[in-house]
């Protein structure tokens, strides 16, 4: 929510037209995403740092899909190449529509030279030029969609040139602080950045948040006029603000109400503090949706991840990147899932770890289960206590209930998969196959030597290795005969106690064959030596 302050001006010919999806016409957008962040102190480009799971880039060119449809120049530097990546790959999903032009600033000027390189990107083609531009600085992902809506809405109203939004801060420093033409009814006469301002502008408690609303024939002459002539040396994109104050144009602003929405992330602490703000805010709306949480605030749910109705979330569930929950299933406590698709009415016991795999409904899985890529855990089924699989089918209503690992396996319908079975899907080179049919019995520690297959309704006896392919309907059993030797096991507890008589004459009888042992060696022939020999030893 923000509120205005600007003058007041009555609907005019400018207002923002917006289409049933909520897209203003005529709008473009630029995200300034170029920077490195000193202040992270980070190998990695500040913009690719993530907060809810989603890199903090993704915040400003998801609001700018929002509001201005396909018109999106994002401006990329440092680490160019993987900031394109992540925002491709984060757009790949979308309609044709939601191309995004990603242009990029070769050397970090400023600001002000960053929008400069977007020019080209809204040079007048067929669509005819911008009337407006939302620029956005790719480091505030707190900024709420309604709040970017009121400040065009202002800015139309207004008839203003440039609208900026502020906020008023307990502790500014750090930001650059809005100038009030007289006071703060009165419009905004410029920005000064921390570094360059006096004592008396750094007293000042309102700061520019980082996001303008420039009108389309006004921003890029004034960009090429900025001078670099301040403690930075850079490009400021804020003097915009001053050149249109002096040309007599109107500079509008909004001032948020929560001064939170506004927070820059320069450091790891504000990335910490935004961390916080986006998962509490994240954990309401799914609250709001109809999920249950015992403890919302041990609960972590990434921004990119849904939620069906009535589902219930046990303290420590974390749901990470694109997983997607049904409605009616319980996650108990410290279960973590990432990019997982899971149905409806599914249950999941504790401390499960699962990774890009899909259960179908009604599926029963846990405790201590680890679904690693690529596994398909169909309708009915269950997986339970201490059970490994790696892309791995297993089919409607099978079951692995204990103590397995199942890798590169495609599993039938209603099969049983003994405690203790192992895939032996790897020879040390290359991975194998293995395939069961349906309703297939595989007894406990049961290893399947892969590549093989296993017939339908085959039975494998407990214990059994399978390294050939089993027929439907077969029987297998591949192991040791078992041998039975009568009271051998009372004996051998027997001779365990050295003063039973078994002991002693155990005793007595080696004795007498070592020496009867010593007596034929003694009495037995030596061998006969040549003469030639008994001389050599002589010597
Ligand atoms: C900027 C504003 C400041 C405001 C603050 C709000 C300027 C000159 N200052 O300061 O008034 O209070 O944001 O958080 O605009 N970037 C580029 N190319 C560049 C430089 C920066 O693309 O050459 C990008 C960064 O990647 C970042 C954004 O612009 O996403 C803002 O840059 P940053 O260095 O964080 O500006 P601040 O010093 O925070
Ligand atoms: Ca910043």
């Amino acid at each position: 929510m923000s509120r205005m302050l600007a003058t007041e001006i009555p609907m005019g010919k400018k207002q923002v037209n917006s289409d049933r999806q909520g897209k203003i016409a005529g709008l473009a957008v630029v995200v300034m995403a170029a920077g490195l962040g000193k202040r992270m102190c980070s190998k990695q480009a500040k913009v690719l740092h993530r907060v809810a799971g989603q890199a903090m880039v993704l915040y400003s060119v998801g609001l700018g899909l929002r509001v201005a449809g396909d018109r999106v120049a994002v401006v990329v530097g440092h680490h160019a190449d993987l900031v394109r990546q992540v925002i491709d790959r984060a757009t790949s999903g979308m309609s044709g529509e939601a191309a995004i032009a990603i242009v990029e600033q070769r050397e970090q000027l400023g600001t002000g030279h960053a929008v400069l390189q977007s020019r080209p990107v809204f040079a007048v083609g067929k669509r005819g030029a911008p009337s407006n531009y939302l620029i956005l600085n790719g480091d505030t992902p707190l900024l709420q969609e309604s709040t970017v809506r009121e400040l065009l809405r202002v800015h139309g109203e207004n008839h203003a040139t440039v609208t900026v939004l502020t906020a008023v801060l307990e502790d500014s420093s750090g930001y650059g602080r809005v100038v009030r033409a007289h006071s703060t009814e009165q419009g905004v006469a410029r920005i000064v950045e921390d570094r360059d301002a006096n004592a008396e502008e750094r007293a000042i408690r309102e700061i520019n948040v980082g996001t303008y609303v420039v009108d389309g024939e006004f921003l890029f002459s004034a960009l090429e006029k900025l001078d670099p002539s301040n403690a930075q040396g850079e490009y400021y994109l804020t003097d915009i603000v001053h050149l249109a104050e002096q040309s007599g144009r109107h500079v509008a602003a909004v001032v948020l109400d929560n001064p939170d929405e506004g927070l820059g992330v320069n450091t790891r602490r504000q990335l910490a503090e935004a961390e916080q703000v986006v998962r509490q805010q994240i954990r309401e709306r799914w609250l709001d949706a109809g999920v249950t949480m015992i403890d919302p605030a041990s609960t972590w749910i990434d921004a990119t991840v849904t939620i069906g109705k009535d589902t219930v979330l046990y303290p420590h569930v974390t749901l990470e990147g694109t997983t997607v929950i049904g409605e009616d299933c319980v996650l108990r406590s410290s279960a973590r899932l990432t990019n997982c698709i899971v149905g409806n009415g599914v249950e999941i016991l504790d401390h499960c770890l699962f990774t890009d795999s899909h259960i179908e409904d009604d599926a029963h899985l846990g405790p201590f289960v680890h679904l690693r890529p690529g596994v398909v855990v169909r309708k009915k089924a269950k997986v339970g206590n201490f059970v490994e699989m790696k892309k791995t089918d297993l089919g409607e209503g099978s079951k692995a209930n204990h103590l397995s690992y199942l890798g590169d396996t495609t599993i039938g319908k209603g099969v049983n998969i003994g405690a203790g079975t192992i895939t032996c899907n790897y020879d040390g080179v290359q991975k194998f196959q293995t395939v069961i049919g349906d309703g297939v019995f595989l007894g406990s520690d049961t290893q399947l030597i892969a590549p093989v297959t296993v017939g339908a309704r085959a039975i494998i006896a407990a214990g059994t290795t399978v390294t050939e392919d089993v027929p439907e309907d077969a029987l297998v059993i591949a192991r040791v005969a078992q041998v039975n030797r009568a009271g051998w096991a009372a004996r051998r507890r027997a001779l365990q106690d050295r003063t039973s008589p078994e002991a002693l004459k155990v005793k007595r009888d080696a004795k007498s064959a070592r020496q009867a042992s010593d007596v034929s060696r003694l009495t037995k022939k030596q061998p006969s030596v040549s003469k030639g020999k008994q001389a050599k030893k002589r010597k």
